[in-house]
């Protein structure tokens, strides 16, 4: 297999051109390769670029790709960098700013503030409702979602998680789940958009699901992603919850915000359920100054928002682009990751070689031995992972 080098202009011009195209193109061709997080190769005047090269020493070491945990390396926002220093100054004190952060979450979703449980990322919430009702009976999930914190949650108590049988186009069939429920089902849990798929359910069929199933059981939609979408307010579930349904939705100050590191999440649903939920945690203790400082100051910042999730397209593109070069099938992606299908080829193979050529990426899920998943990072991260990729495709077939 030739090897195909991706270079910053052919992608940064704004169209994006296909790695075929680009190597033919003989002005393409006579453009540098990129040379990875050069600070002096940063043209690019905008406050988000800027700061995102004189941080370079606080991410992960130079030259290193990080695509495996669908962080937002643009973050955090100017905004939030300033609100989080001034609040480290009060670090001797307890946090009292989540009262006016559950307020800001309440006014966006037009809900009360006792709709609203914060803890240390969503996975602190998420853990004491997997908590929660795994003391009556069992977590309902798909056969690959976000996990984490139904396994976590279900320890020690009698219940765990039941999954659904695998489909064959990795979707979440809703007919199976409805057929799945018994008298033992205590949760639904539904990740929408889906990690590690990045598949979206549509929304008319989730909300007609939602509505029937919740009158049996509790529903759980985990909607870290919903900023990503094309439309996040026509996928939420929230108005749902504000309608009185027996649905919780989680999000998370982790993805676009860019606060992965600050841990900060939260779930909406019933302000007598987020009561029976919080009761299995610390709630308000579980934070800190800074985090909590950070997620008031990004939480309305529009410019950074609509910035990072130019960037995040922009770099998917550039992956499913240079996947469909190289022969290989994406699932078609809604989030900050894309799942690849490497056919025959074994995704923790991949993954080592991958790192090999200082890109990280996601191992195995399950038993989905031939499906590798790897997160949007910075342009230059993706073109990395670009260029390496007919290299480690040749080495491991
Ligand atoms: C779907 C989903 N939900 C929740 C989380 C947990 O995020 P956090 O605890 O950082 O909010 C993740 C993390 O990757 C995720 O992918």
């Amino acid at each position: 297999m030739n090897e195909k080098k991706i270079t910053r202009r052919s992608f940064l011009k704004g169209t994006l051109l296909t790695v075929g195209a680009a190597i033919a193109s003989p002005v393409l061709s006579q453009v540098a390769p990129l040379t990875l997080r050069d600070p002096s190769q940063n043209t690019k005047s905008s406050e988000f670029m800027q700061r995102s090269v004189s941080r370079v020493n606080y991410g992960p070491s130079y030259g290193i790709a990080k695509l495996n945990a669908n962080e937002n390396p643009y973050g955090p926002s100017p905004e939030a960098l300033n609100a989080m220093n001034k609040a480290i100054q009060k670090g001797s004190y307890y946090v009292t700013a989540v009262t006016k952060l559950k307020e800001m979450i309440a006014e966006k979703n037009n809900v009360t503030p006792d709709h609203i449980l914060i803890g240390s990322g969503s996975s602190a919430p998420l853990q004491w409702l997997a908590t929660k009702v795994t003391r009556k009976g069992h977590i309902l999930g798909p056969d690959l979602f976000w996990d984490t914190t139904s396994i976590m949650g279900s320890k020690n108590n009698q219940f765990t998680l039941e999954r659904l049988p695998k489909s064959s186009d990795l979707s979440i069939n809703l007919d199976d789940m409805e057929k799945f429920v018994t008298p033992n089902t205590s949760l639904i849990q539904i990740t929408n958009p889906n990690n590690p798929t990045g598949l979206t359910i549509s929304p008319t069929k989730l909300k007609e699901f939602c509505k029937k199933l919740s009158k049996k059981v509790l529903v759980l939609v985990d909607e870290a992603y919903n900023e990503l979408t094309p439309q996040p307010e026509k996928n939420t579930m929230v108005p749902l919850v504000r309608k009185g349904f027996d649905v919780v939705v989680a999000r998370t100050f982790s993805k676009i915000y860019g606060l992965a590191g600050m841990r900060v999440g939260y779930i909406i649903a019933k302000p007598e359920l987020i009561e029976k939920i919080a009761s299995f945690g610390l709630g308000d203790y579980s934070l800190n100054q800074a985090g909590v400082a950070g997620a008031i100051a990004s939480y309305n910042d529009e410019v950074f928002l609509k910035f990072s999730k130019q960037k995040i397209i922009e770099a998917r593109e550039i992956i499913e682009e240079a996947v469909k070069v190289n022969g290989l099938q994406s699932l078609s992606s809604t989030t900050n990751f894309v799942f690849v299908n490497l056919g025959d080829l074994n995704a923790e193979s991949f993954r080592k070689e991958m790192a090999k050529e200082n890109v990280l990426v996601r191992g195995i899920y399950r038993d989905y031995s031939h499906w590798s998943r790897v997160s949007t990072g910075k342009i230059e991260d993706v073109i990395q992972y670009a260029n390496a990729l007919p290299r480690v495709l040749e080495k491991i077939a």
